[in-house]
């Protein structure tokens, strides 16, 4: 692109110099004979003059100075210099100049022969006048001059120059007319005024006898006419001359100043030249001759002539001057031409340069406008990749969790087959009740696990597309009512009030009620576990003419928008909670919803309660012939709800309350069998409490400062893990041990359970003996913090709250110690926590009770003083917070064995 841009500029350069010059440049040669006399000098002016008018050609003028040797030499060197044309005034008509015009002419140089002639052919055109015919006009006009009588001397020009020998021969022609004019004598005067008068005066007697002298030039006319003047004599002859110069010492002047009597006209033919040659070199064809007219000037024209001549010398003066304005002008025009073309070319280039740096700048426009384009596209290729990514991975993982909770679910209901069994058989002898009771867990756990596997397998045929719907017509009035009939017992137990609500008596339905059935159970039980006690579950049934709809509504503790939007997901159970009961059993109740034609939706707000809507369509137009059957439905079996039967229910509860034992032992189970299973193997060894949820269990927890928690690791709301690291940061709770019993065994939930603090991690199913055998050993080795005496108490624990709370409840005591009033109830005010918190905190950290620590840092203090000062007895009683001296030196002694003088004494005071 450059390069090309680069050869069009050079090409428009190129075409813009050759316009410039548009025509070819010559070179003119012009080899003068003579330059010396004025008559030259004319030529000269007539021929630059026209000159003028071509400004291509270029003069190379050379001036021989009336030698023929030197003209020799300067047509040679003109030649050397590489002439397009010759103009040459020969000197003479010598051989040798002859010979070397001959040369130039032969060798392709065209010339012109000026004014002189050579004795060859060798030329293009000849300029000049008759020569022979003035000769003739002077011989003719003598007689005339002389009134026919009288003699004539005849002064020469150069005798081997054409002129001369021209004039010479009229001159003789023409006297021949007239017998009484007679020429007595020459002179050679060689065209030049001295010669001439150096001729005249060597023959002064000759020019006495003259009546009139004629001279080839005026210029030596003018000179004879000087020396006869000078030499005296009278009268003088008549002068006649040619040429016909204007200006002072010419011929005109001459003839005004009355010096001559005649003269003619000689025209140097200096215009002519540059015409003629100019046609040469542009190759038109020239005249052999261009023969110049003459005119004779004597008295009678001199005035006009004179005038003409002033005139023309004025007109030449004028076209002078205004030729070098044009020189002027050319010169200017010639710059500014320059300076334009510059201009031109700076312009173009600079409109190049723009069309380039536009051609540029839209290239790179353009390549940035594709690039944008590919980064946009590469920008969405890879969101979609990381789109896709992520739907995989959320959906392996969500797979993941959901097979991990299923066998939590799985691992919860074995657990309470294998705990009660393993219990039976370690028993040597077992007794009725005992039997009852561990078969009542094991046929109702059993039946769980067979309900988690019917609808697992209901929900792989579902996905597989191998269940089929067999519909018949029926009142699903009816089929409603004794659902909800099925769980009255419960909601009575729940204190939740339990309705049907429906306007209509009959409604003809075409469903499968095994699959319905199984719906409605699933979302009433749904409803129940999350609907607290006191709540409401309301289930009604709307008609329209060509859809039923079955509402189940609750104000139980609701979804959160994520939960609602994917209720019905198989892979997703909230944000960390999977529970089958949800996740399983709603994913499958859609599908058995579609299977009826019908759509299942929920709306539900946190803490306000959820609704549940199926809307099924009337009439079996929307039924294939397969999907109905004229089968009577089976039997509805009536659900087992075995909590409320079976075993007692009434948890949160205070279990074992007015047991011996001291221990005090906190359990959060959300599995009512499992927890109840647990308080009954261990109350007999010590106080239970058992919660359901993390954050009752919490609230518990800072109520009465257990001495262990058990606590599960899936629980609705707050998990075993948060709960855990809450006890572990909260220095009111830090000392209790944790045992974290679970289903999850993955060793990362174990890992996860000792980052929060947990102090044992026992996996479900657990085994009675190993659970109680542990729970005794985490109490005997209740974390026991050491003190080190001194200035100051320094606690070292491997719990940094422990630490935190000794050493802020010691500081606190010690900031106090005058105060006699300072007790268990300011301490524990300053401490943030109730006497209880304070009293059994203190308790199980240090073994000992908050009084007995307060009097022991009092008298520590008081052996410092006794040991360091000389205080008395009785001031550092009072300094250390003791009432009397006498009660405080019996307190003294019961801790020291000595009264406090005698411990001075010992200590060297
Ligand atoms: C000038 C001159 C003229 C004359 C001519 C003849 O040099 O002497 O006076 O007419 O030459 O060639």
């Amino acid at each position: 692109m450059r390069l090309r841009l680069l050869f069009i500029i050079l090409i428009w350069m190129g075409g813009g110099c050759q316009s410039a010059s548009e025509r070819k440049t010559y070179t003119i040669g012009f080899s003068q004979c003579t330059g010396g006399d004025e008559w030259r000098r004319a030529m000269l002016n007539d021929m630059n003059r026209e000159l003028a008018l071509y400004p291509h050609f270029k003069l190379l003028y050379k001036d021989a100075a009336n030698s023929t040797s030197t003209q020799l030499t300067q047509i040679r060197e003109l030649v050397a210099q590489g002439i397009d044309l010759l103009i040459i005034s020969p000197n003479e008509t010598s051989p040798v100049l002859t010979e070397a015009i001959d040369a130039v002419f032969q060798s392709g140089i065209p010339v012109i022969l000026l004014d002189r002639k050579i004795t060859s052919d060798s030329y293009n055109s000849f300029i000049g006048a008759d020569n022979l015919e003035i000769g003739r006009m002077v011989g003719e006009a003598i007689p005339n001059l002389l009134q026919n009588k009288g003699k004539v001397v005849e002064v020469w020009g150069l005798r081997s120059s054409s002129p001369a020998q021209e004039r010479h021969k009229g001159l003789v022609e023409g006297l021949t007319k007239s017998k009484a004019v007679e020429l007595i004598g020459e002179l050679d005067g060689e065209w030049e005024q001295d010669t001439a008068r150096k001729a005249a005066q060597t023959h002064l007697d000759l020019l006495r006898q003259a009546d009139l002298v004629f001279a080839h030039n005026d210029v030596m006319a003018l000179s004879v006419q000087r020396v006869c003047t000078e030499a005296g004599i009278n009268p003088l002859p008549l002068f006649v001359g040619i040429d016909g110069l204007p200006g002072a010492k010419s011929g005109l002047q001459g003839l005004m100043e009355g010096k001559l009597t005649a003269t003619f006209l000689y025209p140097t033919g200096g215009e002519e030249a540059i015409e003629v040659a100019a046609q040469i070199l542009a190759g038109k064809a020239a005249k052999r001759e261009y023969i110049l007219s003459s005119i004779r000037i004597d008295h009678s024209n001199i005035k006009a002539i004179k005038a003409q001549s002033d005139k023309l010398l004025h007109q030449q003066q004028d076209i002078e001057k205004l030729n070098q304005k044009i020189g002027q002008l050319n010169d200017t025009y010639a710059t500014q031409k320059n300076a334009l073309y510059v201009i031109i070319t700076c312009l173009i280039l600079a409109v190049l340069l723009g069309v380039w740096a536009l051609y540029l700048v839209r290239a790179k426009q353009l390549s940035n406008k594709k690039l944008e384009l590919q980064n946009q596209q590469i920008n969405e290729q890879k969101n979609k990749i990381e789109e896709v990514s992520n739907k995989a991975r959320q959906a392996t993982e969500e797979k993941l969790r959901f097979y991990s909770y299923i066998s939590h679910e799985f691992r919860t209901p074995l657990s309470l087959i294998l705990t009660p069994v393993e219990d039976l058989l370690s028993q040597k002898a077992i007794s009725q009740k005992d039997l009852k009771t561990g078969l009542v867990y094991i046929q109702k756990n059993a039946h769980r696990l067979l309900r988690l596997v019917d609808q697992m397998l209901d929900l792989r045929k579902t996905d597989a597309g191998k269940q089929l719907l067999q519909a018949s017509e029926q009142d699903i009035v009816l089929f409603l009512r004794e659902i909800v009939a099925d769980f009255q017992q419960k909601a009575q137990k729940s204190k939740i009030d339990l309705q049907f609500i429906t306007s209509s008596s009959r409604v003809a339905l075409w469903f499968e009620p095994e699959k319905l059935d199984k719906v409605l159970f699933n979302l009433l039980s749904n409803a129940f576990k999350y609907t607290p006690r006191g709540g409401y579950i309301h289930v009604t049934l709307q008609e329209s003419p060509d859809k039923v709809q079955i509402i189940v509504k609750d104000n139980g503790e609701g979804m959160s928008e994520t939960e609602k939007e994917r209720a019905f997901d198989l892979y997703f159970s909230g944000q960390k909670k999977y529970s089958l009961g949800t996740g399983l059993g709603l994913a499958l109740s859609r599908e058995f919803v579609h299977l009826h034609h019908g759509d299942i939706e929920v709306a539900s707000s946190k803490n306000e309660g959820t609704t549940f809507t199926i809307t099924l369509p009337k009439g079996d137009a929307h039924l294939m012939i397969d999907e109905k059957t004229s089968l009577e439905p089976t039997e509805r079996i009536t659900p087992i709800f075995f909590e409320e039967t079976d075993l007692p229910s009434s948890l949160p509860q205070s279990v074992g309350e007015g047991s011996n034992e001291s221990a005090t032992i906190l359990l959060i189970e959300d599995n009512t069998d499992l927890s109840y299973y647990i308080v009954n193997k261990l109350n007999k060894r010590a106080s239970i409490l058992a919660y359901t949820n993390a954050e009752e269990g919490w609230e518990g927890i800072l109520g009465t400062i257990p001495d262990l928690i058990i606590c599960d690791v899936m629980l609705p709301g707050m998990d075993g893990f948060e709960l855990t690291h809450r006890v572990k940061e909260d220095f009111r709770t830090s000392h209790i041990p944790v045992l974290l019993l679970t289903a999850k065994s993955q060793i990362d939930a174990q890992i996860e359970g000792s980052k929060a603090g947990a102090d044992v991690y026992l996996t479900k199913p657990f085994n009675t003996v190993h659970l109680s055998e542990t729970i005794k050993t985490m109490l005997n080795n209740r974390a026991k913090v050491q003190r080190r005496f001194g200035s100051e108490y320094v606690f070292t624990s491997d719990n940094k709250a422990e630490k935190r709370f000794l050493n802020e409840l010691t500081a606190r005591i010690e900031s106090h110690i005058s105060d006699a009033a300072f007790g268990v109830e300011k301490l524990s005010t300053e401490m943030g926590m109730s006497r209880v918190q304070l009293y059994r905190k203190v308790q199980a950290l240090l073994q000992m009770n908050v009084n007995d620590y307060i009097t022991e840092i009092r008298i520590n203090k008081a052996k410092t003083l006794l040991r360091e000062t000389n205080k008395s007895i009785a001031e550092i009683a009072y300094e250390t917070g003791f009432n009397s001296p006498a009660y405080f030196t019996t307190l003294f002694r019961q801790k020291q064995n000595q009264t406090p003088s005698e411990y001075r004494k010992g200590n060297g005071l």
